[in-house]
């Protein structure tokens, strides 16, 4: 029977939780989910009311859970499926909604399925993963081959991400029902849905004739991103399963899926995560660029908001994200950290009125920054860091530069809590070490100082509920698409207009605003004529129609 859809997403303000970095409530050195059902009071009186949780199958960590050894299991690291259900149930109590990080694409080589597949050509699980006699040059996204070969088997697998990390077959049918099974059975557990990992990668190109981009090798996306075949996966898995649940699912596209193509998908899915507006400043990729060379282009990223806003309005729902447990901390990408409180409350107010079901990422309410270790093993942690050390081809400078700027590490340090040691995210050795400025940036600090960050993007969060209609039916438009400084944009919707202006700069800017505008909310002083460094002020009117 089909389930009637409620769209509850829509009065939605989400928060992403990296569980392995939240709260240790065992003092083991990982956060667990024990752990975060010790911080539901904190998360609920932020305002926000829906949690994605990054996965939580058990695993050997290659990835952190995103290889996963068994789908029925929770890792023991964070609990066991009894905490996921009290998990489900506590949530559930403080009138939150709750997704899974569902990992579709691939799993991990402990996998059993991965191991029968070793054992024995014939197996029915062999033709689960994607084997073959040659590699050709396509390179996966952990800056290696796509192939790895199996002395087991004589034959090399495809893996788009870590070799530890095989693709699934989603060719096989018989394959994809063992998925349908996963999401029914978490599902009938209670939860709200998923956030579908890494599904631009479902389908590759079969022929795997070699790119033309290179003679070596090469990250070519256009052979496992996006081709026509993911998307009868996902229709079929729609008619399956989705259909029959009140759930939301938002799957991951990453930076290759154009507009048109999150259309597409979203006859399926609820919508989609891309990457366009994470890094309009030149980071990625950046292992050769000095710190100058970074700069953000806030035409440019002004501009890709306003795609993603023309395409998708009154046609398709999408997520808001400054960052994820893949990105750089957003107060270091886009704010400036040496005006962190400004820079950090700037950010959260300008994503928080556009159109979209935003995602706050842990620790961005408080400020969190990048880490700045200066040891390259304090980013190990990290698989596709490991990664780039071991091909061997930059000084341990360069990759240290790099790493602090655009490590996954930075987004993955523990959770600031408090003062006490490891920032109170453990009593024991966190897996991860700790931001060395968590005595200034922490939870505690910022919930008893009433202009803090936290307190700032929780009065965003109680104005953007007051005003969702606004925000969520609104129109949008850019004023001044070109000022490199200033990102200024209206709403309106019915009688009513928004007006958001915000300063992505360290200079002093000067303002012009009706005076039929009242002011919602500043991070500054009283005076609403300038806006000072990383400043940001919304204000609301009523429109009087003749
Ligand atoms: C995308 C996830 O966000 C990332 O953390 C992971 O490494 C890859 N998919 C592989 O699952």
């Amino acid at each position: 029977m089909k389930k009637m859809k409620t769209k509850w997403f829509r009065e939605a303000i989400g928060y992403e939780i990296y569980p392995y970095s939240f709260f240790d409530s065992n003092n083991d050195g990982f956060g667990d989910l024990k752990g975060i059902i010790e911080k539901l009071g904190y998360l609920s009186e932020l305002g926000v009311n829906l949690l994605w949780i990054c996965p939580i199958y058990k695993s050997p960590l290659d990835d952190y859970g995103y290889d996963v050894e068994d789908y029925y299991s929770v890792n023991e690291i964070l609990g066991d499926n009894n905490d996921l259900v009290n998990l489900i149930d506590s949530v559930h109590q403080k009138g939150m909604k709750i997704i899974l990080d569902l990992v579709i694409n691939h799993v991990s080589c402990e996998h059993k399925w991965f191991k029968e597949a070793l054992k024995d050509k014939n197996s029915k699980y062999h033709d689960y993963f994607i084997f073959r006699d040659k590699p050709n040059n396509w390179m996966g996204f952990f800056s290696e081959s796509v192939w790895t070969y199996s002395k087991e088997l004589g034959e090399y697998y495809f893996h788009t991400f870590s070799e530890r990390m095989p693709d699934l077959n989603w060719s096989n049918p018989q394959l994809r029902q063992e998925i349908y099974d996963v999401a029914k059975y978490y599902l009938e557990l209670g939860v709200d849905g998923f956030r579908l990992d890494a599904i631009a990668h479902l389908a590759k190109d079969t022929s795997f004739l070699d790119s033309k981009l290179s003679k070596d090798l090469v990250l070519d996306t256009t052979k496992f991103s996006n081709r026509k075949e993911v998307f009868d996966y996902l229709k079929e898995f729609k008619e399956e399963v989705f259909d029959h649940y009140d759930c939301l699912t938002i799957g991951e596209v990453g930076g290759e899926a154009s507009t048109e193509m999150a259309l597409e998908y979203t006859k399926y899915i609820d919508m989609v995560f891309n990457f366009d507006t994470c890094w309009e400043n030149g980071a990625y990729g950046s292992i050769g660029k000095s710190d100058e060379e970074i700069k953000t282009n806030l035409v440019n990223l002004k501009a890709l908001f306003k795609k993603w806003f023309d395409a998708c309005h009154h046609k398709c729902d999408m997520p808001l994200y400054w960052l994820n447990h893949d990105h750089p901390r957003v107060v270091s990408q886009y704010g400036g950290i040496e005006y962190r409180e400004e820079s950090a409350k700037m950010l959260g107010a300008v994503l928080l009125f556009m159109y979209g079901l935003p995602f706050i990422y842990q620790g961005e309410e408080l400020g969190m920054s990048n880490v700045t270790y200066d040891r390259i093993e304090d980013f190990f942690e990290d698989v596709s860091a490991r990664n780039l050390v071991k091909n061997g081809e930059y000084d341990e400078q360069t990759l240290l530069r790099f790493l602090r700027r655009c490590s996954r590490i930075s987004a993955r340090s523990p959770m600031q809590w408090n003062t006490k040691s490891h920032a109170g995210f453990s009593k024991g050795h966190p897996y991860i070490k700790v931001n060395d400025n968590y005595l200034m940036v922490n939870a505690e600090a910022n919930l008893s100082e009433r202009d803090s960050i936290y307190n700032f993007y929780k009065r965003c969060i109680e104005i953007r509920k007051e005003n969702n209609e606004l925000v969520y039916y609104g129109s949008f438009e850019l004023i001044d698409p070109n000022d490199e400084d200033l990102f200024t944009y209206k709403k309106q919707y019915k009688d009513e207009e928004l007006l958001v202006i915000a300063n992505f700069s360290p200079k002093l800017k000067e303002i012009k605003v009706d005076s039929d505008y009242s002011l919602l909310i500043s991070n500054q002083e009283e005076d609403i004529t300038k806006l000072g460094s990383f400043g940001v002020c919304i204000f609301k009117k009523h429109i009087h129609k003749c």
